[in-house]
């Protein structure tokens, strides 16, 4: 064998041959070395899956969706159009972009229970909460779906997810607002019915800046998948139960709610608004470099180099502002970078712009709130998690998730009575 490992056991003395295969070992191959395991939190060095789907090269910055890379396809495709390349493998021809497009716009309106449970959150309900709980209650809705081995089945579940997504997003915002739920018009695009139902009031039909639908289309194609990422893992991992898809990719937005995944456009804008103004920026990165916080939006596990989506962001906002004026936080954020790219700290950690650095001074311009910020993630993120899901489940290699431990309690103790402890 060539392509192997050989590992001598120190404890023994033993030598074990292991084959290496697509530059992995397998785990398990450990075990024959007097019973070891990986000990890896965080997954940062062991591969879940074989997967088609995404393509990532952190240190030279680039990304790709089934080999397409991520600027060819925010400049020339739409959202749709990505989302069909994510789930099929294939760009489609102009009949299937044509169907596909049908379908997804046929099942856009919401139950109306589903509405009224959605109007039972308080008030102030984060949006990222109600979009959890209303895509995993859509699963007793739709309790078909746990027929996840049927080809067909699948591709109905997928699509009504996709076209549901920005319905219930929308209703979120707006339940914040005290307004109106909006219905869907399926008369427009994806992205400009999801911003009508956004922002519409009394006009019968909301006709956005042309300039700001194609922000969002783009915007989204820069989310729609992200390989392995810790939402994604989330998806797979409670997938691999062969529980229903909307349980699935409700575990998922759960995983992208936190701070240090999905939320970290919105603690950026909470960042530069707390620095205030550039005078303040040497007083902020010194207290960054003490470790008494960190600069959100900077560093990624992945990417050692410049986020090939951050520069397309960082374009996608010129356009934006041309709309809308300048966000004053912009020019924070700028100065921010500057001095972040020239610091010893950051450079040898090879920290860089991530996606959320610069697409929450977008969505502000946008008009949306920083609570909505996740929720688009969300939506972006939705044919990615798909697309991931439907390979998980025809993937015979796959098993259900389950790591092991390393056990570090106590054993066996004599149950102590509550008067003698
Ligand atoms: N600011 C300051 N220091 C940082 C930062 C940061 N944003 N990120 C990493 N570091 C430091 C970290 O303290 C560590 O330093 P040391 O070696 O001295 O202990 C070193 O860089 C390596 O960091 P790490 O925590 O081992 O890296 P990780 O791969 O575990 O974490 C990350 C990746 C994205 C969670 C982290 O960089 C981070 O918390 N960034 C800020 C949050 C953020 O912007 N998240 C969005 C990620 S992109 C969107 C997405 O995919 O969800």
């Amino acid at each position: 064998m060539t392509d192997s490992l050989t590992i001598r056991d120190n404890r023994t003395g033993e030598e074990h041959e292991i084959e290496i295969v697509d530059g992995t070992i397998r785990a398990a191959d450990l075990k024959k070395v007097g019973g070891l395991a990986t000990y890896d939190p965080g997954f940062v060095n062991t591969a879940s899956c074989r997967s088609a789907v995404t393509f990532i090269d952190g240190d030279e910055g680039i990304l790709e969706y089934r080999g397409y890379p991520i600027e060819q396809l925010a400049e020339h495709s739409t959202f749709l159009e990505v989302s069909y390349l994510l789930l099929n493998g294939e760009l489609p021809t102009s009949d299937q972009l044509g169907q596909w497009t049908h379908d997804v716009t046929h099942h856009t309106f919401l139950h109306e229970n589903i509405k009224g449970l959605m109007t039972g959150f308080r008030y102030d309900a984060h949006p990222m909460g109600m979009l959890m709980s209303s895509v995993s209650a859509l699963s007793t809705f739709y309790p078909d779906a746990s027929d996840i081995a049927d080809p067909a089945n699948r591709y109905l579940q997928t699509t009504r997810m996709i076209a549901k997504m920005p319905t219930i997003g929308a209703f979120a915002y707006r339940h914040s607002q005290g307004k109106p739920y909006v219905y869907p018009d399926n008369e427009l695009s994806y992205c400009a019915n999801f911003l009508s139902m956004l922002f519409k009031m009394s006009e019968p039909t909301y006709a956005a800046d042309e300039r700001l639908v194609k922000a969002l289309e783009v915007l989204f194609i820069l989310h729609a998948d992200h390989e392995q990422n810790c939402s994604t893992n989330a998806v797979r991992s409670v997938g691999s139960s062969q529980v229903d898809p909307y349980s699935a990719v409700a575990a998922g937005i759960g995983a992208l709610y936190g701070p240090l995944h999905g939320g970290a456009n919105e603690a950026v804008l909470k960042m530069l608004r707390r620095i205030g103004s550039t005078d303040n920026i040497p007083g902020f990165i010194a207290g960054v470099k003490e470790g008494k916080e960190k600069l959100m939006g900077f560093g990624h596990r992945v990417y050692k180099n410049y986020d090939p989506r951050a520069k397309i962001i960082k374009k996608a906002c010129d356009d934006v502002f041309e709309v809308t004026g300048i966000n004053p936080l912009l020019e924070i954020a700028l100065e921010l970078e500057k001095i972040a790219l020239e610091d010893e700290y950051f450079v040898s950690r090879k920290l860089y712009p991530n996606v959320d650095f610069y697409s929450g001074l977008i969505y502000e311009a946008l008009q949306f709130p920083p609570e909505m910020f996740t929720v688009l993630f969300a939506i972006g993120r939705t044919p990615g998690w798909l697309a991931q899901w439907q390979e998980l489940v025809v993937d015979k290699e796959q098993k259900i998730a389950r790591p092991k431990q390393i056990y570090t309690g106590h054993r066996t103790r004599d149950f102590v009575p509550m008067g003698q402890r």
